[in-house]
């Protein structure tokens, strides 16, 4: 064990259950952190773990970025996806961990024939609109955001919108929905991210954590 691993500094770290929990349980066991039970296999959302002092919150993934930030997590692991939306205030991110790898994506009708006629401006549907506003807002582009929670591949089908942007791995969910990917906005992973006041107050825990998760990341 090394010293990340016994010190006496409560930890907290927040994730979401599901790809990056399963993807980030490798990194916490090189770090000699093992949860005593799967995020999601009960309701708990505070999960103990191997170490008295290290828990995990299980949130929303969309949610750690706020958990962080607020100080109620130390630390937590999120898709840079998430980040950009959240905007990263109150923040450090220390580690890019290489998992839960996607692309942002502009997507829309596979065939242009079944795309509705464009009137107006452009209607994008998405769960990330201030990453999408800013995207068209850099091409000169005006274009009208549509907030969506998930789905967002339904919206150009039934009309909602013309075009979607959302996170794309194997584009089977596009194909599926005779949808393509158009426009690369760009590639995510999932990042390692610190309070401010904790990076401060457990310099040293957290340090040496990063140090051990860092060397645990896949090349
Ligand atoms: P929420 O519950 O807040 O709506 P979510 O359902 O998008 O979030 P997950 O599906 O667990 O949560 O995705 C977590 C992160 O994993 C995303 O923020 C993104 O960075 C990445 N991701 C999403 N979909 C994929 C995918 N199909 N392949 C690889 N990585 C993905
Ligand atoms: C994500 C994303 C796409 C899909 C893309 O959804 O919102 O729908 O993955 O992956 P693919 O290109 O490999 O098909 P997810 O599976 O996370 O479901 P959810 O966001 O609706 O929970």
């Amino acid at each position: 064990m090394t010293s990340a691993e016994t010190g006496n500094t409560p930890l907290i770290i927040a994730l979401s259950k599901g790809r990056i929990f399963d993807e980030t349980a490798p990194l916490l066991a090189a770090a000699g952190i093992e949860p005593e039970e799967a995020p999601g296999s009960s309701r708990k959302l505070i999960v103990g773990t191997n170490l008295p002092d290290v828990k995990l919150l299980v949130v929303r993934a969309s949610d750690v970025p706020t958990y962080v930030q607020h100080g109620a997590a130390d630390l937590g692991v999120a898709g840079k996806d998430v980040l950009l939306e959240h905007g990263g205030e109150g923040l450090y991110e220390p580690l890019d961990l290489k998992i839960a790898k996607c692309k942002l994506m502009v997507a829309g009708h596979a065939d242009p024939t079944q795309a509705p006629p464009v009137e107006g401006r452009m209607r994008i549907a998405t769960k990330y609109i201030h990453t999408t506003r800013r995207y068209f807002a850099e091409r000169g582009e005006q274009v009208e955001v549509i907030k969506l929670y998930g789905s967002m591949e339904l919206a150009p089908l039934v009309g909602l919108a013309h075009r979607i942007v959302d996170v794309v791995d194997t584009g089977n969910t596009l194909r599926a929905n005779g949808l393509e990917p158009q426009e690369h906005i760009m590639d995510i992973s999932s990042r390692l991210i610190v309070n401010k006041a904790s990076m401060k107050m457990k310099h040293a825990r957290i340090k040496e954590l990063i140090r051990v998760i860092g060397d645990a990341v896949a090349d």
